[in-house]
């Protein structure tokens, strides 16, 4: 039996209440973003009204209480993915701003023309373009480990990827569109014997299940905060300090430095060095909100509820005449990507909308995967800790009625 409490959890989510074309709202589209307790919101609220100061350099009052605030969310995340210092832990503004932070100061530090890095079939765009555009400038060549029908990724044809020139390999640990759980830490104990580096895209972990980048041994990790409860315009970049300290700053200007002048800048040290400009001071703060709503829940308790719903919805989707699932690895996490006979995504989503029923249509910012299956787009149907068996019967029952109408 689940530890989870949904009544309670509900109440702390005040949009849930909502009514889209005077029917509930049911929200099917947590991958894309989660909805925020109220604790977040009020936290938003409570920075702005009574610790409003840039942080840092400030001696007053305010400045110091917010700098304090910013630093102590930092250590919640610290805690949470178990990193061994807080100042392994950037902020960004998401998962993308961290790949994208991380691709060029990677590439200026470490990569020459003619290394190479490794990303799988099904990474989200965010994994896939910034790598592109380090290797186009360095000369360097982006390799791409397939899948197969399930939505798996095929480990044989990684390591036959893997060589002397492979100097990172950067994969999602679960895939936004099919909801595989990769085998993380076999993928980095392979990449750690090639001597290579590793870096996890956990934007569709931290929220679904525990992460832990010691026991994993990543050297990197990235993730979103608005994926995971917290606000948007928020993310991390966790790397090793060895590896942080080594690299060069992608962006400069602000508290990243430690001395300028014309002639010569000189870094701060870490976090700072990579931290230009002044952050989003409350959205960093109200992440650690987030972040300890997820852990008074308790990850492991919230993944249990999380599979339960799951496993309900999948058989649920699977009595559906001509409902097709795209994703069916052995291991997933709460997501469904499905088509029904020949109807449009587009079409049934724009359908199930009128039904309170909101689910994402498209691509997903997956466009390989879509390729790969040779369709156009799917639906998808992502499950946070506040939805409900009852929410899923009402998505199945309006499924099954769109598909009733194109007969
Ligand atoms: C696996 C994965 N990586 C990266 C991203 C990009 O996240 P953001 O748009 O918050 O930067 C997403 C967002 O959908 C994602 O699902």
């Amino acid at each position: 039996m689940s530890k989870i409490n949904i009544h309670q959890i509900r109440e702390q989510f005040p949009i849930l209440k909502c009514t889209v074309y005077g029917k509930p709202l049911a929200y099917f589209d947590n991958a894309a973003t989660t909805h925020k307790p109220d604790r977040v919101v009020r936290k938003i609220k409570e920075v702005y009204e009574s610790m409003n100061s840039n942080i840092h350099r400030g001696v007053h009052y305010l400045s110091n209480q917010a700098t304090m605030a910013y630093e102590q969310a930092r250590n919640k995340v610290q805690i949470f993915i178990n990193a061994a210092h807080s100042h392994e832990v950037i902020f960004t503004s998401g998962a993308t701003g961290a790949i994208n932070l991380l691709a060029n100061s990677f590439a200026d530090t470490y990569l020459s023309e003619g290394d190479e890095i490794i990303i799988s079939h099904m990474e989200h765009h965010s994994n896939i373009v910034p790598w592109q555009m380090v290797c186009k400038r360095k000369k360097a060549l982006l390799k791409v480990i397939p899948i197969n029908s399930h939505g798996e990724l095929l480990l044989d044809e990684f390591e036959k990827l893997l060589s002397t020139k492979t100097k990172l390999v950067a994969v999602t640990y679960v895939s936004n569109t099919l909801g595989t759980v990769n085998p993380i830490e076999e993928i980095i104990e392979k990449t750690h014997a090639n001597n290579s580096l590793m870096m996890v895209d956990a934007s569709q972990a931290v929220q679904h299940l525990k992460v832990d980048v010691k026991t994993m041994d990543t050297d990197f990790l990235v993730f979103s905060g608005h994926k995971i409860y917290g606000p948007t315009g928020t993310g991390v970049l966790y790397g090793k300090e060895k590896l942080l300290n080594e690299m060069e700053p992608w962006q400069g200007g602000g508290e990243m430095i430690k001395n300028v002048s014309f002639e010569q800048t000189t870094y701060n040290e870490l976090p700072f060095k990579f931290e230009a400009g002044t952050p989003n001071i409350a959205g960093s703060i109200a992440l650690g909100e987030a972040i300890d709503f997820v852990s008074e829940l308790g990850i492991e308790n919230i993944a249990e509820y999380e599979d339960e719903l799951l496993n309900y919805a999948t058989e649920q989707f699977l009595q559906i005449p001509g409902m097709r699932i795209f994703g069916t690895a052995s291991k997933k996490a709460s997501v469904i990507s499905f088509l029904v006979n020949d109807i449009h995504p587009f079409d049934m989503g724009t359908l199930l909308d009128k039904m309170g029923l909101a689910v994402r249509t498209g691509h997903h910012c997956t466009q390989p995967i879509i390729d790969y299956f040779g369709i156009p787009g799917t639906l998808r149907a992502s499950i946070a800790v506040y939805n409900t068996k009852e929410e899923i019967d009402r998505l199945v029952a309006g499924i099954t009625k769109v598909a009733q109408m194109f007969g």
